[in-house]
């Protein structure tokens, strides 16, 4: 695959730009290549291309509309002067740490970036916004991009969370999170911001890390490797199809109100063990193994994730009745989709594969 290097587009509508950070992760970048699809206005990507951040992410886009930008959120003087240059219309934040297990092993990345590193973003953008024009300042918006996880976990019985919901976050990384959403609450209800939060549920698809759950069950399972799944299996998460975040993203920046939060899912509960054995199923069609052996076979039950919250579940019926978004794809097709990318994309996995996230398997899994 092509390596993306800096794009040196000039934007000649820099007034519509918008800018984006984290856009070489997996959301953001596939929030990128749907956004160019939808949208005229050109997008600056802000990432700091941690082992998260990717620009094979984002090969094959048209680069006439893609400036990129290597660099840390929490950098007050890039970021103060990327915002004096690009003068975006609206910023969606995306930049995080984002894994729970990494968050367990070693939390101090989370605080750097999700906590002091969205709030010197934050401040950059209250000094940037309090300096443009009033009919400027009316339409700015900024977009930060959360997750289910601040509400904590619920018992089976509990009706899912809704913007109302109280912030129980029970992980380093779902606390990192939280914080951040509250630095975004006050940002708006002191200075009046125009900020608009959205707390998503899981997210799968293409371009997706493979430590998290489904690429690193598609690709073990390829490559003939155990399928490690924590503790009973009966953990539940509510899974949502990538693009349809991101079109509730741009749902939000055409019409969001500022200072509101929205909650985003598919509503769509599985357990882990269901989703193991849909993937092992599906690659049974794909990908059929010598002698009928079943994917299944290699699933094998290991040690639980430390605090592991049991249950999460979105009532995402405001975002619904409000700026009238749903969801496209099911878990079925969406979870089809997912699998057929990354069997057709193995070189993409194989370059991540190569690096560093070795060691990192090295450390989750050889104590379980
Ligand atoms: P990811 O880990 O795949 O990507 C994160 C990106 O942020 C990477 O490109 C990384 O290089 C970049 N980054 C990290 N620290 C940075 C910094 N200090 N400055 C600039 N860039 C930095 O994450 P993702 O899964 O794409 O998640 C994106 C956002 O969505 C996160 O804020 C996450 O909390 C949230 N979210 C994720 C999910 C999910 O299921 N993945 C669900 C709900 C919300
Ligand atoms: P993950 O993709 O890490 O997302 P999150 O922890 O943010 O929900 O994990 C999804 C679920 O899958 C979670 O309950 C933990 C479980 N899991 C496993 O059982 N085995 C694994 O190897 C991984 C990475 C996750």
């Amino acid at each position: 695959m092509v390596q993306v290097t800096q794009f040196t587009s000039v934007d000649s509508k820099r007034k519509r730009t918008i800018l984006v950070t984290g856009g070489a992760g997996f959301i953001g970048a596939n929030f990128i290549r749907t956004w160019l699809d939808a949208e005229e206005a050109s997008v600056v990507n802000l990432d700091k291309l941690t082992y998260a951040g990717n620009l094979d992410n984002l090969h094959g886009l048209d680069r006439t509309r893609i400036e990129f930008v290597q660099g840390d959120i929490g950098d007050v003087s890039l970021v103060k002067g990327l915002l004096d240059r690009v003068r975006p219309r609206a910023i969606v934040n995306f930049a995080a740490e984002s894994h729970v297990d990494r968050s367990i092993h070693g939390p101090d990345d989370f605080i750097a970036t999700n906590v002091v590193g969205t709030f010197r973003l934050l401040e950059c953008v209250r000094e940037y916004w309090q300096r443009m024009d009033a009919s400027e300042r009316e339409t700015f918006r900024f977009v930060h991009v959360s997750t289910d996880e601040v509400y904590g976990s619920l018992l089976a019985d509990e009706v899912p969370f809704r913007e109302t919901s109280a912030f129980q976050p029970n992980s380093p990384y779902a606390a990192s999170k939280a914080s951040s959403d509250h630095l975004m609450r006050a940002w708006h209800h002191t200075y009046a911001l125009p900020i608009i939060t959205t707390n998503c549920s899981n997210n799968y698809g293409p371009f997706q890390f493979p430590e998290k759950l489904i690429p690193l069950m598609i690709q073990n399972a390829l490559d003939g490797k155990p399928l490690p799944v924590y503790g009973d299996g009966l953990q539940i998460r509510d899974w949502l199809y990538v693009e349809d975040h991101c079109a509730a993203i741009r749902a939000v920046l055409r019409a969001g109100k500022p200072g509101s939060t929205y909650n985003i899912g598919g509503e769509s509960e599985k357990t882990n063990i269901e989703v193991v054995h849909a993937i092992c199923d599906i690659l049974e069609e794909e990908c059929p193994q010598a002698a009928k052996q079943s994917y299944r076979n290699q699933i094998a039950f290991v040690k639980d994730r430390p605090g592991h919250d049991r249950r999460y579940a979105i009532d995402a019926s405001k975002i619904r009745h409000e700026l009238e978004w749903r969801p496209i794809q099911s878990f079925e097709s969406g979870l089809r989709n997912t699998v057929r990318w990354y069997v057709a994309n193995r070189a993409w996995t194989a370059r991540i594969l190569s690096g560093s996230y070795r060691d990192w398997i090295q450390t989750n899994y050889s104590a379980r």
